[in-house]
């Protein structure tokens, strides 16, 4: 009889052995390294390999602005998109204090298809459920040599650096109302950045021409 509690006791313990290995393995399975969050969850983080890891929280950031079919030629968009743009709330914050961005700044442009005649819809537009793509600009002083960088993200994919010379760094630095990015098309921030006066020469000198950026 001993001999057999003994075997029993050794039998569970043996098996609470493998049931705590199993779960240790699974939690690996399922998290894997290069997806983990960064330390402090709303900052950028990257891979390695340099690539930017998903932003995963974006949509509970602060909501800036939906541009719909906007187009920079005279020519409209074939297919009219909405973008929606957000911020990180720290960032957001520290623009209301200064008018201006700080380091470690991520900006969101979610692309959303533009439908119409669904549900009780029958004119005007509405935004699908599909996402059309995913773009980020993000300011990382000490990580980019002009301080700010775009990631371009395909469909749950990390984000692959933009190289410095695509146009979309010229457009953003030559037109763009505040350092590098579009503050005139964000009607909550305009009027901070003209209150404490950090519009950019690029963007006043634009206004004084009344003439819209010409694409590159
Ligand atoms: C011809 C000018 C122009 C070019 C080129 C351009 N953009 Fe933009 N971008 C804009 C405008 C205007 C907005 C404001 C959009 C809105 O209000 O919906 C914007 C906004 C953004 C934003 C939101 C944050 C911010 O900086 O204001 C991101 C992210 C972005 N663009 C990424 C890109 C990427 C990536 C490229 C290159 C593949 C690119 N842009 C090229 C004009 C441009």
């Amino acid at each position: 009889l001993r001999v057999s509690e003994v075997l029993v006791r050794n039998y569970f313990l043996a098996c609470g052995a493998i049931c705590v290995i199993a779960a240790a393995a699974g939690s690996v399975v399922l998290f894997p390294v290069t997806r983990i969050h960064a330390a402090k969850v709303n900052e950028p983080a990257y891979t390695s390999s340099g690539d930017m890891l998903p932003p995963a929280n974006y949509r509970e950031w602060v909501y800036l602005s939906t541009g719909l079919g906007m187009s920079y030629t005279a020519k409209p968009a074939d297919a009219p998109n909405f973008d929606n743009v957000f911020v990180n709330p720290e960032a957001y914050h520290s623009f209301l204090a200064t008018g201006t961005w700080p380091d470690k700044t991520v900006m969101v442009l979610e692309g959303r298809e533009a439908r119409s005649n669904g549900s009780i819809n029958q004119s005007g537009h509405f935004q699908g459920t599909g996402i059309t793509g995913v773009e980020v600009h993000v300011k990382d002083e000490g990580r980019f040599p002009g301080k700010w960088a775009f990631f371009d993200f395909g469909p749950g994919a990390n984000g692959k650096l933009i190289p410095q010379a695509a146009s979309c760094y010229t457009c953003h630095a030559e037109h763009g109302a505040v350092d590098n990015t579009f503050v005139q098309f964000y009607p909550t921030l305009l009027p901070i950045a003209k209150d404490k006066g950090t519009l950019s020469a690029e963007f006043l000198k634009d206004e004084a021409a009344h003439v819209a950026p010409a694409a590159k």
